[in-house]
């Protein structure tokens, strides 16, 4: 390449770079952090409890899990006891301790999407 032509390409290499007005300034707020309860259910939970939280495979049957669509079964939870199930689990009864898997604000998410399903229900 002869020097003019190479300096013609770098030019036209700078020319090509965004000046920096063009790029985008970062959010003022970061993206917010909280947890999605509705995607940690699908990826920890929908296994056992159906992806509908309805539990009606085999699995679900023998173990007695409830629908957690159900407005009568949902009224009788408090929060306070389905985050203490979902943290510590019920070993006996195959629902495993999510404690070091999940944070408590990754649980939170998960049992507030659990509790919305009656709502969400058509
Ligand atoms: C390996 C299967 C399995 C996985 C995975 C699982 N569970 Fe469970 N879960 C169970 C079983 C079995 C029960 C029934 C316990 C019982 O008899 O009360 C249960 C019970 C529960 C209960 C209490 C229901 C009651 O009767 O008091 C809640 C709330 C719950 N699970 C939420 C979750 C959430 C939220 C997740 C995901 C973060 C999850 N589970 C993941 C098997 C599972």
């Amino acid at each position: 390449m002869s020097r003019l032509a190479s300096m013609l390409a770098a030019a036209a290499l700078l020319a090509g770079l965004p000046a920096r007005a063009d790029v985008a300034p970062p959010p003022k707020t970061a993206p917010s952090a909280k947890p999605d309860g509705k995607q940690i259910f699908a990826a920890r939970c929908a296994g056992c409890h159906g992806a509908d939280g309805r539990a009606e495979s085999a699995y679900g049957k023998q173990h007695s899990i409830p629908d957690f669509t159900s407005k009568a079964w949902s009224a009788k939870q408090s929060e306070k006891d389905q985050i203490a199930t979902v943290t510590d689990g019920e070993l006996e009864a195959d629902m495993p301790a999510f404690s070091g898997q999940l944070s408590a604000a990754e649980i939170k998410a998960v049992v507030g999407y659990v509790r919305g399903l009656p709502a969400a229900k058509k």
